[in-house]
């Protein structure tokens, strides 16, 4: 049998046409498709403004610099996340703090951030993690309290809903990552969605160095050759391509997010009886955009499942090692894992099983009679 991976892309022959027509364009890059892009991100979002980068770890990056904030300052983030969310704090000389999480749903905890407010705290970064969304509200609450920015990284959860609203329409920047795994892909790329117009000026310009016309602005019989640098940016424009797969891969996400959540109601059901394997919880107020499937083992030795599923061709993951682990984090932070024991006590517990729209019928039964034959191989 072939081996599953955790997670996959789904591109159709429609995808191809898209890109290979813009391939077959004068614009690959910087091009009207961009704008198409954030256009159709902006609708489906019901937010106002979107600036499409090539990837979610530089939307995270420019997220945290249009903030512009002072040097030293604390941002709050959670230590159960992908590296980007915390180095995009470390790139922009900023410090993060990391606040423990919930154990049902793995979000960090309002409770523990409050704990960790100090005069230097000047942002949350919150993510939305496999797709559930946190508890905005009492989130948004703190940020109130102590005037604080917030950062929705909601590389797992476009699509995601909280109290009947899309996300992205919450914090004052929200991040999603369009990598493959991801519930659409443009190969690599993400994108900043924002409802607030000055961050969007300035999002715009980060993307492209920090100057304040596009290639586009300058183009054509009309257009004189001066623009200005008004910030110290990067290059992190993405191009026409991958932007014209974007637009096409939006067109299905609500049937790609439809499949997953049946995906994720199968495994729910097929495992509820076996009391070693504990399931996603879903709150009430939410509509989850489901990115990883995750589940604790109490009684099962986590490593040795691994291990077990993968010598029979079942991708299981691990998501994630908790940042304040890795050595850089060590070096720099020397931060004590014992300050954090629901997160020691999940990432000592969590598997991540497969989860795509593109998984066969035939994916989806091994995948549920390899976990439940677990005990016998
Ligand atoms: C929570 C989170 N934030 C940020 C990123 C970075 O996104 P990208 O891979 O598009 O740079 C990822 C990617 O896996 C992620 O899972």
């Amino acid at each position: 049998m072939k081996f599953i991976p955790y997670g996959h892309q789904w591109i159709d022959e429609e995808d191809i046409e898209e890109v290979v027509a813009v391939l077959k364009s004068d614009w690959i890059t910087t091009g009207p498709k961009i704008e198409e892009f954030e256009n159709a991100l902006c609708e489906y979002v019901g937010c106002k403004y979107a600036v499409a980068v090539n990837s979610g770890t530089s939307a995270l990056d420019i997220a945290v610099q249009t903030l512009n904030l002072p040097r030293g300052s604390e941002i709050i983030t959670t230590p159960f996340t992908f590296v980007a969310t915390s180095n995009a704090v470390l790139y922009n000389n900023l410090k993060p703090i990391f606040a423990d999480i919930e154990k049902e749903t793995r979000n960090i905890n309002p409770e523990e951030i409050r704990k960790k407010i100090t005069d230097k705290t000047k942002a949350i970064i919150y993510v939305d993690y496999a797709g559930h969304p946190c508890d905005i509200e009492e989130i948004k609450d703190i940020a109130e309290e102590s005037d604080l920015y917030l950062i929705e990284d909601a590389s797992h959860a476009i699509g995601a809903e909280y109290k009947g609203k899309k996300i992205g329409n919450f914090a004052d920047v929200t991040v999603f990552s369009f990598h493959p795994v991801k519930h659409i892909t443009t190969g690599e790329g993400g994108v900043v969605v924002t409802n607030n117009k000055d961050f969007y000026e300035r999002l715009k310009m980060l993307r492209n160095h920090g100057i304040d016309k596009s290639a586009l602005d300058r183009f054509g019989p009309e257009a004189g050759w001066a623009y200005d640098l008004k910030f110290l940016g990067r290059n992190y424009r993405i191009t026409d391509f991958q932007a014209a797969l974007g637009i096409s891969q939006l067109k299905k996400l609500d049937e790609f997010l439809r499949m997953r959540e049946e995906i994720v109601r199968r495994y729910n059901k097929a495992f509820e009886a076996i009391p070693e394997i504990e399931t996603p919880i879903v709150k009430a107020y939410v509509k989850p955009a489901w990115h990883i499937y995750t589940v604790l083992l109490n009684g099962i030795n986590r490593d040795e499942f691994f291990r077990k599923m993968r010598g029979r061709n079942i991708g299981v993951n691990l998501h994630y090692i908790p940042i304040y682990r890795f050595s850089y984090y060590q070096e720099h932070f020397n931060i004590n894992s014992g300050d954090f024991p629901v997160t020691e006590e999940v990432f000592s517990k969590i598997v991540t099983l497969p989860l795509f729209s593109k998984m066969t019928e035939d994916e989806v039964l091994t995948v549920i009679e390899t976990v439940k034959d677990f005990g016998t191989v």
